[in-house]
């Protein structure tokens, strides 16, 4: 059994962070998306990874992720030149695959469930392929399935204007070299791409196995703001264990489950967990409320923080209002103007977007 996690693609869903990075590498606790999705294919007892990576971005998520040791894997990255389908990116590794059966992960998803179950049904009923389904309020955002009592798969459509069901495709698959033949048979869609849901319908129509589960358990498809925030909350709340290596002063307090990194000064503040922080930190005089992740390199001063995501070196001093559901990029600065006359003064970049009251 392999796996074959998709990390090509366009990240233009959540811009502006991702103009300067791969979507699947925008960080979830301080950690990138995509290492949770090695993880949990590991956990499993999969140690043959397939990355799927564009030109793009493809060099930043090889030298952050590496060869696999840091997760006890083998990773093969696989250069996909245009993001043409998640189909055609199955085609695209199709001889780092070979004829095995394999686990397919598009990686800006995060789900809590262990894959072992569905990988032992996979293996037990032979089937062709399996497809993980979670109910949502808004299916015309996904690929939908229309499911029979017994599991089995009737048709899937992505993206339905009228959809079929309200069970959207969790962007896990488990597929067996059928696969394969299944995709040189269809054709690219109305949106130019090559599906995985025609490929996988097309077995359908030819009688094939095909299954589909429910997850039990939440599921985030991290491309928005919102869900990003949502995850970081859910790992911060599920998956945080507190540890303290930086240094808090005496008149400093951490209370609940706080995480703070190598040489990271706390001065002064207050930290209320699930609260994480990176390495090489500065927080001065600082409130950090529950939900917060600070990556590295982060400067905090006269500065109250919520329920956000804070990337690194980025450096937000003396805002005098609560900072609440925010993701502030890499390197952003926010500051309270030195000079007269008192004005707001911005240098914001391109889809960046700033409340203020
Ligand atoms: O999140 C679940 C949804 O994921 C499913 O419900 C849909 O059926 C499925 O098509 C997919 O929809 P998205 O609109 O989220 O797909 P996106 O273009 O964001 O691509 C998903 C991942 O695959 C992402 O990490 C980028 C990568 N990718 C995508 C394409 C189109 C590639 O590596 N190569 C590609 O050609």
């Amino acid at each position: 059994m392999k796996a074959l996690i998709l990390s090509g693609g366009k990240g233009t869903r959540l811009r502006p962070i991702t103009y300067t990075g791969a979507k699947q590498l925008v960080p979830v606790a301080n950690k990138p998306i995509l290492w949770y999705g090695i993880e949990s294919i590991v956990a499993a007892g999969i140690t043959d990874i397939g990355i799927i990576i564009s030109p793009e971005t493809g060099e930043e998520v090889k030298n952050l992720t590496g060869k696999g040791d840091r997760f006890g894997a083998k990773i093969t990255y696989i250069l996909q030149s245009q993001p043409l389908g998640l189909a055609h990116a199955v085609k695209v590794a199709k001889d780092f695959l070979g004829e095995d059966p394999f686990v397919m992960y598009l990686g800006d998803n995060l789900i809590a469930d262990s894959l072992d179950s569905f990988l032992e049904d996979f293996n037990n009923k032979h089937l062709d392929a399996l497809i993980l389904l979670r109910e949502v309020p808004n299916p015309t955002a996904f690929g939908v399935a229309k499911v029979d009592e017994k599991e089995r798969v009737l048709q899937l459509v992505e993206k339905p204007k009228i959809p079929p069901s309200n069970l959207a495709l969790v962007g896990v698959y488990f597929f067996s070299h059928t696969i394969h033949d299944a995709i040189s048979q269809i054709k690219p869609s109305a949106r130019g791409e090559l599906e995985i849901t025609d490929a996988i319908d097309f077995l359908i129509d030819e009688k094939k196995p095909v299954e589909a589960r429910k997850l039990q358990n939440w599921w985030l498809d991290t491309g928005k703001k919102d869900d990003l925030l949502e995850a970081n909350r859910i790992i911060l709340d599920t998956r945080l264990e507190g540890a303290i290596e930086g240094e808090l002063d005496s008149s400093s307090q951490a209370t609940g489950r706080v995480q703070i990194g190598k040489n990271s000064k706390i001065i002064n503040s207050t930290i209320r967990g699930p609260v994480i922080i990176g390495e090489n930190c500065h927080i001065e005089n600082s409130f950090i409320g529950p939900y917060s992740s600070i990556d590295d390199e982060v400067t905090l001063i006269d500065t109250d923080i919520e329920h956000s995501v804070i990337l690194e070196g980025a450096k937000v001093l003396e805002i005098q209002q609560r900072i609440v559901d925010s993701v502030i990029g890499q390197r952003a600065q926010l500051k309270v103007a030195p000079q007269r006359p008192k004005a707001l003064r911005f240098l914001i970049g391109d889809d960046s977007q700033i409340e203020l009251v």
